[in-house]
C-alpha cells in the first residue's frame, strides 16, 4: 500500500478528452463504447487496478432498478449492486460522484478487488436521467484529486454525449 504523490499520477485530462473524443468518432454502439472507454482509461491513467461500468437495469421478475456489471478492466467483480448500497450504489442513490480516499474508511463499501484501497465513482448522466456509473479503483491510498475528478468527469461525459444507450 502506497501514499501517492498525486501531482505526479495526474495525467494530461485535456489530452486524454481530445483522443477519447476520436476514439468514438464513426461508433455509438454501447458494449464497443463502452469496452473501448475501460480500457482506454486503465491505459492510460496510472496506479488504478479496476476499471468498468454499472448499467442501471431493472430485471424483469422484480421491476426494481439496480446496477449491473458492464465492460470493465480488472479482476471479476460482483455482478448485481443494489441502489444505495456500496460506492456505487450510494453514487447513484445520491446522483452525484464519490470521491473515496480510504475504501476501508466507508461504510458499507463493497470490496470486490482486496487491492483496492481508494475508488471514485461518477455518475453516468443524459440531461435529468441517469444510467449507471462509471467506477475507478486504485491500490493507492488518496489516489484520487480533485484534478482527477474533474478530469475523470469531462471523459465520461464525452463517452455518454458520443453512445446510445438504448
Ligand atoms: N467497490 C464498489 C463495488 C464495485 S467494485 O469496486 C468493482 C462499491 O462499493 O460499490
Amino acid at each position: 500500500m502506497f501514499v501517492s504523490s498525486a501531482a505526479s499520477l495526474t495525467p494530461d485530462y485535456a489530452m486524454l478528452a481530445r483522443q477519447v473524443a476520436s476514439l468514438f468518432e464513426g461508433e455509438r454502439d454501447l458494449t464497443a463504447n463502452a469496452a473501448q472507454f475501460a480500457a482506454f482509461v486503465h491505459d492510460n491513467v496510472a496506479d488504478l487496478n479496476w476499471v468498468g461500468f454499472y448499467f442501471l437495469r431493472a430485471p424483469r421478475q422484480t421491476g426494481m432498478q439496480e446496477l449491473l456489471l458492464g465492460p470493465f478492466q480488472g479482476r471479476v467483480a460482483c455482478y448485481r449492486i443494489p441502489i444505495g448500497r456500496g460506492v456505487c450504489g450510494t453514487a447513484i442513490a445520491e446522483a452525484r460522484t464519490m470521491l473515496v480516499p480510504d475504501v476501508h474508511a466507508f461504510d458499507g463499501h463493497i470490496a470486490c478487488d482486496s487491492a483496492s484501497n481508494a475508488e471514485i465513482v461518477i455518475p453516468l448522466r443524459s440531461g435529468d436521467k441517469l444510467l449507471g456509473v462509471f467506477d475507478i479503483d486504485s491500490p493507492t491510498l488518496n489516489r484520487f484529486s480533485d484534478t482527477d475528478q474533474r478530469g475523470l468527469e469531462a471523459l465520461v461525459a464525452i463517452f455518454v454525449a458520443a453512445t446510445d444507450f438504448q
